[in-house]
């Protein structure tokens, strides 16, 4: 491959400045799928066919994962607890989130990407979570997620009208899990449903591109996916979003220890990790992942 001006690892599916090699020319005319691009999320979710997310940390499953169908990849700060062995995704740095987007952005050849902004990368003030959600987006991510309702709109604000999209994530908030109580199911009673609608409201007039709530009553999520003008991925939080997300580790399950219930092992009778991958993708689609209401661990 051989580049003007671009970054020689990137693949430069937006940079348009890209001439390739031989091969590389061939697989991208054989290619069958199209780089997934936000417009086709947001069709994706206006016409009700199922978003299939996954986290990923390397190019090697980026590749797997990209080939088995999956639409989006997260590098998501998970990676603290399922590569770092951490109790918790608080440790995890932005130099971690920024060496992983690399590698994963390796792999991909049609995948949206998003990118976790780490714990503490975005809190102090709106010009510090532009800089972390730079570093991300030149690592190769084409969206940052993070967390939060109440303080986040302002964030989500500043860092949209910038130019890179935002996930807003709600419900469980993994990197607030001290001050949650733990892994609890959020907005089972009225007033955290109302919060978490309000909270909602907020984000998407900022400009979020995307929603995640995770752990969530199925009723609630249905109702907010309804509603929302931008698609909406849910984990633990029923069948009713526009699509799902799972920690790789655990659908695959390499994950040691107890898993949240809402978790399938897709390994189970799969003969390969590649027909495991195929097969969460295609009950998403199909609807048929996930069954019912399972919560919590
Ligand atoms: O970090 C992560 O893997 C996540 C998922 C749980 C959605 O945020």
């Amino acid at each position: 491959m051989s580049l003007a001006g671009v970054d020689p690892e990137s693949h430069g599916y937006t940079a348009g400045a890209l001439i390739l090699g031989p091969q590389e020319a061939s697989q991208t005319m054989t290619s069958e799928r199209k780089p997934i691009s936000l417009h086709r999320l947001q069709d994706m979710h206006a016409s009700g066919e199922k978003i299939a997310m996954l986290t990923c940390y390397d190019a090697a499953f980026a590749g797997l994962l990209d080939a088995a169908g999956v639409d989006v990849l997260l590098i998501g700060d998970s990676l603290g607890n399922v590569l770092q062995g951490r109790g918790s995704t608080a440790p995890v740095t932005l130099e971690d989130m920024v060496y992983h987007t690399t590698c994963v952005r390796r792999g991909v050849k049609t995948a949206w990407v998003v990118a976790d902004l780490p714990f503490d990368s975005y809190h102090v003030s709106k010009e510090e979570a532009w800089k972390s959600a730079a570093a991300l987006v030149k690592a190769g991510a084409h969206m940052v997620k993070l967390e939060g309702g109440g303080w986040t709109p302002e964030t989500v604000r500043f860092i949209s009208e910038r130019g890179i999209p935002v996930c807003a994530h709600l419900g469980f908030t993994p990197q607030t899990v001290t001050a949650l109580g733990g892994f609890k199911v959020q907005g089972r009673d009225e007033a955290g449903a109302a919060r978490i609608k309000r909270e909602t409201q907020e984000l998407v007039d900022a400009g979020a591109a995307m929603l995640l709530y995770e752990m969530v009553p199925a009723a609630l999520a249905a109702e907010i996916t309804a509603a929302s003008p931008v698609p909406v991925i849910g984990i633990g939080a029923g069948v009713g979003t526009s699509g799902q997300v799972l920690v790789l580790h655990d659908m695959l399950d390499i994950t040691a220890g107890r898993k949240p219930r809402f978790v399938k092992n897709f390994m189970a009778g799969a003969a390969a990790v590649q027909d495991a991958v195929g097969r969460y993708v295609a009950e998403v689609k199909a609807k048929t992942f996930p069954v019912n209401e399972i919560h919590g661990f």
